[in-house]
């Protein structure tokens, strides 16, 4: 191993115009796992700690500007004349540089941290390379440019386009990711030219001139193609949420969490597992969920932007929405809804309730159909419950509210004052008790209707 002690910049290619995506999106700008390629991509070379950042953009230069939020320089390419042209459109952003330049694609979005690194180690190696080119070899090599090379060293680069048969026999291809020093780069793509079957400005064309200047120039091999697959097409987006998606399925598993059907339960890149969670089948957790030991999640819940603690236990059927904060040991039942509330340690909500923002006490008990009314078509308010309060089902509880502890609500109140703590609660309709009074009517009632049914004969 070398010791890698250069400063590192990495420039990411992203001014292709992604037609097959055929969408308004930048394609770069699509998520995987519930976050945008290119974020993916941004996330692996940040483990490497480069000084500079430079995205090559084009088409939808806006786009990426506004979900870059100035995390890296943006250089403008514009026409898009080949892939050697776009890297040259990053030298004013990289002015006075003078480490490595590790050169990735928005679109191949998962080149492991590992793989960048070997790159570089590679480039600082004692024989000193020019240009070092990750190397692949896929079951099918397609329109793919080739490496030619010889125990890892390159002989020539060449395209799909412009190889002759003999060289299209070559299995190892280009990934199209390479490291390069910076006092090397710039000089080197001044002297490429477009004389080719695209008439584009090839990047691959560097390595043939430092080639020809007699500098050595070196192929690293990554085993594993579906590191280097760029994302085309809705297709080729869906086919790596899947691979992703089985990875990060594994590796919960790996994790100490049961999913009892692996294969139906769909994670965002950031979610988090404790150990002995179980997940039952067709969970889905949207971005920013954490899941603590010993929870159970049962079948067909949907979690997003939520906190569950110890031994809680959530659906079937349930819905946790940003800002859920499961306390421990807490009960959310079928058909029921958390957002932007707090239900407290043991608390209930066992059955067909809208529960927002609201702090639900330890130990609370919301019947069925407990609704927080939190909205009034303008401003959002609060419902407070206190410790063992119990709300009996179908209550309304109209925000702002609050109820204290061991409060007793009675079922089908619609509460809009707040309930002091052991207050008892009830607001609906004195009841009318008539004893026998449906006999006297039905009695009455079918007379009439026997005296219809024989006039009519
Ligand atoms: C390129 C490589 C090829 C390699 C393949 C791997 C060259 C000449 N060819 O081919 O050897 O096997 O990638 O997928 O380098 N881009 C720009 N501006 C441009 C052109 C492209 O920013 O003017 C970006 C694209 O957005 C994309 C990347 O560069 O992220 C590669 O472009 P693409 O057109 O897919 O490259 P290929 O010609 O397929
Ligand atoms: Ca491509």
């Amino acid at each position: 191993m070398t010791d890698v002690t250069s400063a590192l910049a990495i420039v990411v290619l992203a001014a292709g115009k992604g037609t097959r995506m055929k969408s308004d999106t930048h394609k770069v700008l699509h998520p995987i796992a519930g976050r945008p390629m290119l974020d993916h991509l941004l996330a692996s070379a940040e483990a490497l700690d480069p000084q500079r950042r430079v995205v090559v953009a084009g088409h939808g230069r806006d786009q990426l500007e506004k979900a870059l939020q100035g995390r890296a320089d943006i250089a403008l390419q514009e026409p898009q004349l080949g892939t050697g042209h776009a890297v040259q459109m990053a030298e004013q952003a990289l002015a006075g540089f003078d480490g490595d330049v590790l050169i990735l694609y928005g679109d191949v979005p998962f080149v492991r941290t590992e793989t960048m690194r070997a790159m570089i180690e590679r480039l600082n190696a004692p024989d000193a390379p020019a240009v070092v080119v990750l190397g692949f070899e896929p079951e099918d090599t397609l329109q793919y440019g080739r490496v030619i090379a010889d125990h890892g060293r390159i002989l020539k680069m060449v395209e799909h386009k412009d190889a002759t048969e003999a060289e299209r026999a070559c299995g190892l291809c280009n990934s199209g990711l390479m490291a390069v020093k910076g006092r090397d780069l710039f000089a080197l793509l001044a002297r490429v030219g477009n004389d080719n079957a695209q008439g584009e400005y090839y990047l691959t064309d560097i390595v043939n001139i430092a080639n020809a200047d007699g500098r050595i120039c070196a192929v690293t091999v990554t085993d594993d193609e579906h590191e280097v697959q760029g994302i085309n097409s809705r297709g080729e987006l869906a086919l790596a949420e899947r691979r992703w998606q089985d990875r990060r399925r594994t590796q919960a598993m790996v994790d100490g969490a049961t999913l009892v059907a692996p294969e139906t339960v769909w994670f965002s890149w950031d979610t988090q597992l404790g150990r002995d969670v179980v997940v039952e089948p067709n969970v889905v957790f949207g971005p920013g969920v954490s899941v603590a030991d010993h929870v159970v999640i049962h079948a067909f819940s949907h979690l997003e932007g939520a906190k569950v603690a110890s031994k809680a236990d959530i659906g079937p059927y349930a819905r946790l929405r940003p800002g859920a904060d499961i306390r421990e040991k807490a009960k959310v039942g079928n058909f029921v809804e958390i957002k932007n509330a707090i239900m407290g340690v043991g608390a209930k909500a066992n059955h067909l309730s809208y529960v927002g923002d609201a702090e639900v006490g330890a130990a609370a008990n919301l019947g069925a159909g407990t609704i927080t009314c939190n909205y009034n078509g303008y401003f959002k308010h609060k419902t407070i419950i206190g410790d063992r309060a119990f709300i009996g089902s179908n209550s309304a509880l109209i925000a702002p509210v609050t109820i204290g502890a061991d409060a007793i609500v009675a079922a089908g109140s619609a509460v809009s004052r707040d309930v002091a703590p052991g207050e008892l609660r009830m607001v609906r309709a004195e009841q009318m008790v008539k004893p026998g009074w449906a006999d006297q009517f039905h009695d009455i009632m079918r007379k009439k209707k026997a005296e219809k049914d024989s006039s009519k004969g």
